[in-house]
């Protein structure tokens, strides 16, 4: 592991720097095999359909797209390499919260940027490194739920020599600046405020109390010397993206939880074999990523307590009308990096959650329940029960969803729900370029799913063997995932045979594949069609889909606006129209950030923005530090965002 902090990125950046990249020279040299391999074209020719087609002949077909008749409401701005947002013309922005604001009057002041926050106000101000985030209209108020994914520790921890905690204290102020946001939010003189003091207002932090429930609820391998049920769980871990189901609940995604666990190796006791079979495949190590938690609360410590990375990794449910309600781990949805859960209704009225796993060469999953929703029925045990699968993705553009069953994967029901990842290869899963977040179209019976990026698919190990993932399937190349050292990324979309989110089928496309065409005239780097000099972009990351149907696509990738990524300037948020596939640039954040988190008001006039992590002195100006906030965007002539 190298020994860059997890300071000013990403926490999927900082996973891509422990296992670096190839070096340019190498890129080029993958480059010019792929454009070599007449197979390669051939396929992707193949691939084509309607408006994301890829290939040679749609590559140079953009002329037909110009000039069909666009469906934005804005015009298109200029990549940018500067500190601050901006938006299209006619359209403004303001912030709405940043990381350390006050969510409680006794918090006001409670948080300085040379001296952070006492323990005692760390969980009464917004927590750092906004993410996923989903709006609710509670009683005619709008309640705003975000997550915080991960915390910068020099930063919060200026007492000590390098961020590396000293003590309990220490570790309770970071493990208070993480978790979700809950508050209350509302549009005065000032534009859109938060409610200080709302009722609606709670932080859940990495201490926070919930409840497990589904196949692995009160299993042995869940039990802990603290808990020996195994039923309850304190906090849940680098909340990464979000979902929202039918009935108003809120779902957070625990994404990388292998980072904050570690062991002081001081008990001789042996794992039991599937136990160290699981470390190896999540990534639990010894040192951890330098949160220190096992040094000073014993729950992280592998060596004393080596069931406790088994109660993380899931997605939890939160009720954001009831700040006393108690969050539910759902172990039905599996255990894996959760980047978001997007959810659907099939038409006999079952829940369908798309899942994606957020590492090279994991899969994209679907889960949908046993029993139907029914609105204004009792929804407690919705997400209890049902049916996990894995997707399959063939080359003829079909794919399935194979089922992970006792009997598929020779895994009981529990074992399924805490080493999925084991379960699913052994069904053979299609190995993907790390799927972000998922969306589901609300206006055609289809989804999508950013694939960032993949440096190393397709790539040899020095012993001249396929890489793999953590779990030994190769990742060569297939059809969703069909460049070699994929460092722009790609978005595939599906469509469920019959319109029905629950059936077995799906057929596929490529609805974009990013790349640069002004470095690479042709070819697969190149990207799609719908890519050109003005939209450049690297990384799809964050989704949302709005209720016209429009995609938003926001990234998390590289903005150092040079080389392979020359004119994609800093991160950015895009639109997406699903039918003709043209994708302009709405957005561009701080240089330094990712922009990752997107909901709306309720009349759908105002859209709120996540700046997560930028490097310039982002939102405050000069001399300031930078901070992670929220903006809202709105049109000045007070139309429909978008
Ligand atoms: Fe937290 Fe994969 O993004
Ligand atoms: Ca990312
Ligand atoms: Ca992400």
């Amino acid at each position: 592991m190298k020994d860059t902090d997890l300071n000013k990125i990403s926490a999927d950046e900082w996973d891509e720097m422990n296992f670096p990249r190839p070096e340019v020279q190498e890129f080029d040299r993958v480059v010019d095999r792929a454009l070599s391999r007449r197979g390669f074209l051939g396929g992707v020719v193949a691939f084509g359909s309607g408006a994301a087609v890829m290939g040679t002949s749609f590559l140079k077909g953009t002329t037909a797209m110009a000039q069909q008749t666009t469906r934005f409401a804005f015009d298109q701005i200029a990549a940018q390499t500067d500190g601050t947002v901006h938006v299209p013309e006619g359209y403004d922005w303001d912030v709405l919260v940043r990381w350390g604001d006050p969510l409680f009057s006794d918090a006001v002041d409670a948080w300085d940027p040379e001296a952070g926050v006492s323990v005692a106000m760390s969980d009464r101000v917004f927590g750092e490194n906004t993410d996923g985030m989903e709006l609710f209209n509670v009683d005619g108020r709008e309640i705003l739920v975000v997550n915080s994914e991960y915390t910068n520790r020099a930063t919060n921890l200026p007492h000590t020599e390098d961020g590396t905690p000293g003590g309990l204290d220490d570790v309770r102020i970071l493990q208070n600046l993480q978790g979700v946001n809950v508050l209350e939010i509302a549009q005065g003189d000032n534009g859109w405020e938060v409610v200080v003091d709302s009722p609606y207002n709670r932080r859940i932090t990495h201490l926070t109390p919930m409840t497990f429930d589904g196949p692995a609820a009160g299993h042995e391998l869940l039990q802990t010397e603290a808990d020996p049920t195994g039923m309850a769980s304190l906090g849940t871990f680098n909340n990464c993206g979000s979902g929202r189901t039918p009935w108003g609940t809120y779902l957070t995604c625990e994404e990388n939880f292998n980072g904050y666990f570690g062991s002081s190796e001081t008990s001789t006791d042996q794992k039991p074999i599937e136990v160290d079979e699981g470390y190896a495949r999540y990534g639990i190590g010894v040192d951890g990523w330098g949160y220190d938690y096992h040094l000073w609360d014993a729950r992280f410590d592998t060596s004393l307590n080596h069931n406790e990375p088994h109660r993380a990794g899931y997605v939890v449910e939160i009720d954001p009308a009831d700040p006393t309600s108690t969050p539910v781990k759902h172990t039905a949805l599996g255990r894996f990096k959760h980047e978001n859960a997007a959810y659907a209704l099939a038409p006999d009225g079952r829940v369908v959650v798309y899942m994606g796993d957020d590492e090279r060469g994991e899969f994209m999953y679907r889960w949908v329940s046993r029993d139907i929703y029914v609105p204004g029925g009792d929804t407690s045990t919705l997400l209890s029960e049902g049916t996990l699968s894995v997707a399959i993705f063939e080359d003829d553009l079909t794919g399935r969803w194979a089922d992970l069953t006792p009997e598929t994967t020779g895994l009981d029901a529990a074992r399924i729900a805490v080493f999925t990842r084991i379960a699913a290869s052994r069904l053979g899963a299609t190995t993907m370029d790390r799927p972000e977040w998922i969306a589901v179209n609300p206006t055609a019976a289809e989804a999508y799913c950013c694939l960032t990026n993949n440096s190393r698919r397709g790539t040899m190990t020095d012993l001249g063997e396929i890489r793999t993932n953590a779990g030994g399937d190769a990742m060569e190349l297939n059809g969703p995932n069909p460049r070699e050292a994929n460092r722009f990324g790609q978005i595939v979309r599906w469509r469920p045979d019959g319109g029905d989110h629950a059936a077995e089928g799906f057929t596929w496309d490529l609805y974009v594949m990013a790349g640069n065409p002004t470095v690479h005239p042709d070819g697969p780097y190149a990207g799609t069609a719908n890519i050109n000099a003005g939209n450049l972009f690297n990384s799809p990351d964050g989704m949302q889909i709005d209720s016209s149907g429009l995609i938003w696509i926001q990234t998390d990738g590289d903005d150092d606006n040079e080389g392979e990524f020359a004119g994609m300037g800093n991160n950015q948020m895009l639109a997406g129209d699903p039918v003709t596939g043209e994708i302009r640039r709405f957005l561009t954040g701080p240089n330094g950030c990712e922009v990752t988190g997107l909901t709306w008001s309720s009349d759908r006039r105002t859209m709120f923005v996540g700046i997560q992590h930028p490097g310039a002195p982002f939102p405050d100006g000069e001399g300031s530090l930078p901070r992670s906030a929220i903006v809202a965007v709105w049109r000045e002539d007070g139309g429909l965002v978008g």
